[in-house]
């Protein structure tokens, strides 16, 4: 049962795509734990089902009352029979630790679907996605979409430990995975860095999302030098919407909000 409290948010000036969030209570249809203190949410949301696109987030309200005050940013991580959105976090504070105990049939107070996503070309046959730890949070709804478009998607996960990196089995079947991993125990010893090279070759579009040290990293490789890479931000916000400017951050185009102008943005507008 979705209770939509129907309060429109007003389009901003200068969003790229008009915002049609909502305010909404969600009920939880199930949580899981997934990788060591990361949960998967799956949330009965139709509205926001109908409307988000990959790279798109939801602001979350993580507890019942008051505390914690401010909602938490949370990409969209995929979409299932029309009118479920799931949710992927790791409990990092007070705010995700009570947003993981929520029981099956619970209420979550959501706002979105917000933000600018990927953009996937219609032209496009192979698509390589780069995943940094927590950056497959995002990307798996867009491995959804270029899978059900009948493109190759290769995904590249990097994670600190093998026990770390996100379960193939929740990927769809025909995405081709590399891993790679700082200690050496699952595909190659090091960072997702070191593999972009080969796949990306051979790739019409590249996505990302990872911390801000991935994309420093990428920004020098050779194979992604003068071409377009869409990359997704992950950094704190307090309203989502582009009233607070908490979120402002200098690109080659001068300041942005990653809430209203993001999450994602051109690789080569953020060095
Ligand atoms: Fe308030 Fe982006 S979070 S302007």
């Amino acid at each position: 049962m979705n209770t939509d409290t129907g309060s429109h948010i007003p389009t901003g000036p200068t969003a790229r795509r008009p915002v049609q969030a909502r305010q909404l209570s969600a009920r939880v249809v199930s949580t899981a734990q997934v990788m060591p203190g990361v949960y998967l949410l799956w949330l009965w949301a139709p509205y926001i089902t109908e409307l988000c696109t990959p790279g798109q987030f939801v602001m979350v309200r993580c507890g019942g009352g008051l505390e914690p005050l401010l909602r938490r940013p949370l990409s969209i991580h995929r979409t299932a029979s029309e009118e479920q959105i799931a949710l992927l976090f790791s409990v990092v504070g007070r705010g995700t630790f009570l947003l993981s105990q929520q029981p099956e049939g619970g209420e979550v107070d959501l706002l979105g679907p917000l933000g600018n996503g990927f953009s996937l070309d219609s032209g496009s046959r192979r698509v390589l996605l780069i995943a940094g730890g927590m950056g497959i949070a995002p990307l798996v709804f867009l491995a959804d979409e270029a899978a059900r478009r009948g493109l190759e998607v290769v995904l590249l996960m990097g994670a600190a430990t093998a026990d770390c990196l996100y379960p193939g089995s929740l990927l769809p079947s025909s995405v081709t995975v590399v891993k790679a991993t700082e200690d050496g125990s699952a595909g190659r010893r090091g960072q997702v860095t070191d593999v972009i090279d080969g796949p990306a070759g051979q790739a019409d579009q590249v996505f990302a999302c990872g911390p801000m040290s991935m994309y420093q990293a990428m920004i020098a490789r050779e194979s992604l030098r003068g071409r377009s890479v869409q990359v997704s931000l992950e950094v704190a916000m307090a309203c989502g919407l582009g009233a607070c400017y908490g979120c402002s951050i200098k690109t080659r185009k001068g300041l942005r909000q990653v809430c209203r102008d993001g999450p994602v943005f051109e690789l080569e507008d953020l060095f």
